[in-house]
């Protein structure tokens, strides 16, 4: 039996910077045939076109690019300090080359959506894609951000609608 009860996006009392650039989450996309997942720490949540969303931005040599292209929901996976290391392994393979779910010993669950996410997550944010755009060179404002970019590996930002929330 899921651990999870699900609440509404209005009632996360988790401090978003902490969440997401402190702990770090995972981003996983596909189906229960196929799926992946990696680790981000950039991103937000906020509200836009009067919805509660989140704001993600993923590089396309990412293998979960392809994931996130191919499929209408994603979604981010929060873990207490002991996944760190699993974590860190999400964020530093590639699912090309290893078995992300073999190697780090996480457990894929699926929403009645079918969206891919983790049993061991303590909050789980179900998205759903509402509009897609790559950064460009030519919108950067301040010279540092282009450090960030060696070439054309602008991420792809997308705003996506939190359509579930699951918490332990
Ligand atoms: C702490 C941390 C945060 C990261 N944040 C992002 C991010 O926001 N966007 C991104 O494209 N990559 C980010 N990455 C890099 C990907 O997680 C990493 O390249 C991963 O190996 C990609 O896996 P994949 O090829 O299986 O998709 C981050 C990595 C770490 C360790």
């Amino acid at each position: 039996m899921s651990q999870f009860t699900e609440i509404k996006p209005q009632e996360i009392t988790e401090n978003p910077f902490q969440l997401i650039g402190n702990d770090w989450a995972l981003v996983t996309a596909g189906n229960a045939e196929k799926f992946n997942t990696m680790t981000i720490s950039w991103g937000g949540v906020g509200i836009m076109w009067n919805k509660p969303v989140t704001f993600s931005f993923i590089r396309p040599q990412r293998y979960t690019f392809g994931f996130m292209q191919e499929n209408g929901c994603f979604s981010m996976s929060f873990f207490d300090e002991e996944y760190r290391k699993a974590l860190a392994f999400c964020g530093s393979k590639s699912g090309r080359d290893v078995d992300k779910v073999k190697e780090t010993g996480l457990t894929p669950a699926f929403t009645e959506e079918g969206v891919p996410y983790f049993e061991e997550a303590k909050l789980v944010l179900v998205c759903k894609k509402l509009y897609a755009q790559d950064l460009n060179e030519q919108s950067i404002i301040v010279p540092f951000v282009k450090e960030s970019y060696n070439g054309d590996d602008y991420h792809k930002m997308y705003v996506s609608e939190i359509i579930k929330v699951l918490k332990k």
